[in-house]
């Protein structure tokens, strides 16, 4: 299939859009990593949109011309515990792309247009749990480095805990906990 991606609009999703995009996460999940993978993310998300942690502006979508939606991505926020109190940051809940249309650069738009956004607003770190080969190609680096640590550090190993900053230099000094669970 040949995409112009000139045509892909990247916005924040609407409410009408949920069930759209729910549906979209349970089928790039489900093909990828298995249906109970596929439901599970899918419930996170419809968790996630009720929290006061969600940034309507920060759920986008990848929209083709006629108003089709081919793929998602959602920043939301989220604390790290330190010594000298709580630092809210961000971390990337979760990024899809409907299977027929991968490998065009779609999650690239999209993360990042969110990273961007996310910049603009002022945050100044993303945080995830996932798969260093694909995130390490957005910026991404191990959270230890700095000092910070996922609270379920055995889960998500030492390289699997990620993070990108934002503003150079914001998370100098900073050491502690956060307690995302991650998808
Ligand atoms: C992962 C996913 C979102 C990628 O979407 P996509 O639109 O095909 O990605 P892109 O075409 O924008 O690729 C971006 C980069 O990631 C790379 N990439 C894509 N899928 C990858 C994967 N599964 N593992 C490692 N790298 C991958 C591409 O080669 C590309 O690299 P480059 O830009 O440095 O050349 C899509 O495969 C998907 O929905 N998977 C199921 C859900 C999932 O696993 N999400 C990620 C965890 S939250």
């Amino acid at each position: 299939m040949i995409i112009d991606k000139s045509k892909i609009s990247i916005r924040p999703e609407k409410a009408t859009e949920y069930e759209t995009v729910n549906e979209l996460i349970y089928v790039a999940f489900s093909e990828q990593h298995g249906k109970e993978t596929g439901i599970f993310m899918k419930n996170h998300f419809i968790e996630e949109r009720k929290k006061k942690t969600f940034i309507p502006e920060l759920s986008l979508v990848a929209v083709l011309e006629d108003n089709i939606i081919v793929g998602e991505v959602a920043l939301h926020e989220t604390d790290i515990v330190t010594e000298n109190g709580k630092i809210t940051q961000l971390v990337l809940s979760q990024s899809a792309v409907l299977p027929k249309y991968r490998m065009h650069g779609i999650m690239r738009m999209l993360v990042e247009h969110a990273l961007n956004k996310a910049k603009e607003m002022g945050y100044g770190a993303v945080f995830l749990g996932g798969n260093p080969a694909l995130y390490g190609r957005f910026g991404f680096e191990p959270s230890c480095k700095y000092g910070i640590y996922h609270k379920d550090r055995e889960k998500w190993g030492d390289g699997g805990f990620m993070v990108c900053e934002l503003i150079v230099g914001v998370l100098e000094g900073v050491k502690g906990i956060t307690c995302y669970y991650g998808g």
